[in-house]
């Protein structure tokens, strides 16, 4: 009989017990990075010290995107999950609501996590920016690829939000996630769905972000659909054998 985690992730992941590792706290000045061991490691704690991250964030100014955002757009989710989901920044629908994927790419993405039994209380969800990056086309607010300078300034939230919840495994969707997380010049085409151990967890990989599905259109949009629910269920079942995995102590 198959194990009740395999059986339903829905169950499984919520119920994930913490890392007992010891983790920094956020101690940043406005948009720089910094870190101090703690011995406490509860969801108590860590939602405490995202917070705290997140109202530093909510004012920084370390560069320009701070002038054209509506919200600083933190991340949000399980601060145990075990499972995290990095995008590339937010768009219009979350910088008018200070939340992550709300847009059609949240829609598209919550259908792929429910296919796998997954919500967004199972998991935590974040982008490599936390501002909009967007251009004015014809009197449009059009969103853009953030600059390497822009991504730079924003790194220290993502590297203090990772710090905290020490996930077991994170999914980068798209490639300006995988080359902040696994390596520079991640190529999609090549490198989609393979793990990689990376500088916050020992299980990183990228699939493709909803937002580049969605501009597919007919087989190609169903097949690169199937792929990203495909490659999320590689994900979940990557936890539950980290899970078992020994934890890896120097003593
Ligand atoms: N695309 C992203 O990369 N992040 C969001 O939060 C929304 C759309």
């Amino acid at each position: 009989m198959a194990r009740k985690e395999e059986a339903n992730p829905a169950e499984t992941l919520p119920d994930m017990p913490a890392e007992e590792n010891a983790e920094p706290t956020a101690t940043a000045t406005e948009g720089a990075g910094a870190s101090a061991e703690t011995p406490t490691d509860t969801v108590e704690s860590k939602t405490v010290r995202l917070a705290a991250v997140a109202d530093r964030a909510s004012r920084c100014t370390a560069c320009d995107l701070a002038n054209t955002r509506t919200h600083v757009v933190f991340g949000e989710g399980n601060p145990e999950a075990p499972l995290v989901f990095i995008g590339e920044g937010p768009g219009q629908n979350e910088d008018a609501t200070g939340r992550p994927f709300v847009g059609r790419s949240g829609v598209l993405l919550d259908q792929c996590l429910r296919e796998n039994g997954i919500t967004r209380k199972h998991i935590y969800i974040c982008n490599v920016i936390r501002c909009r990056a967007c251009v004015l086309e014809a009197g449009r607010l059009k969103n853009r690829p953030p600059t390497p300078i822009e991504t730079d300034a924003c790194s220290p939230w993502l590297q203090q939000t990772l710090e905290i919840i020490q996930p077991l495994v994170i999914v980068c969707l798209g490639a300006p996630a995988a080359s902040a997380i696994i390596h520079k010049n991640f190529r999609m085409t090549q490198e989609r769905g393979q793990w990689f151990e990376a500088r916050f967890t020992r299980y990183a990989m990228a699939s493709w972000h909803p937002a580049y599905i969605l501009r597919l259109e007919g087989e190609a949009y169903e097949a690169a659909r199937r792929t990203l629910v495909a490659d999320i269920a590689a994900a979940r079942q990557k936890v539950i054998e980290a899970k078992r995995e020994p934890k890896m102590t120097l003593f």
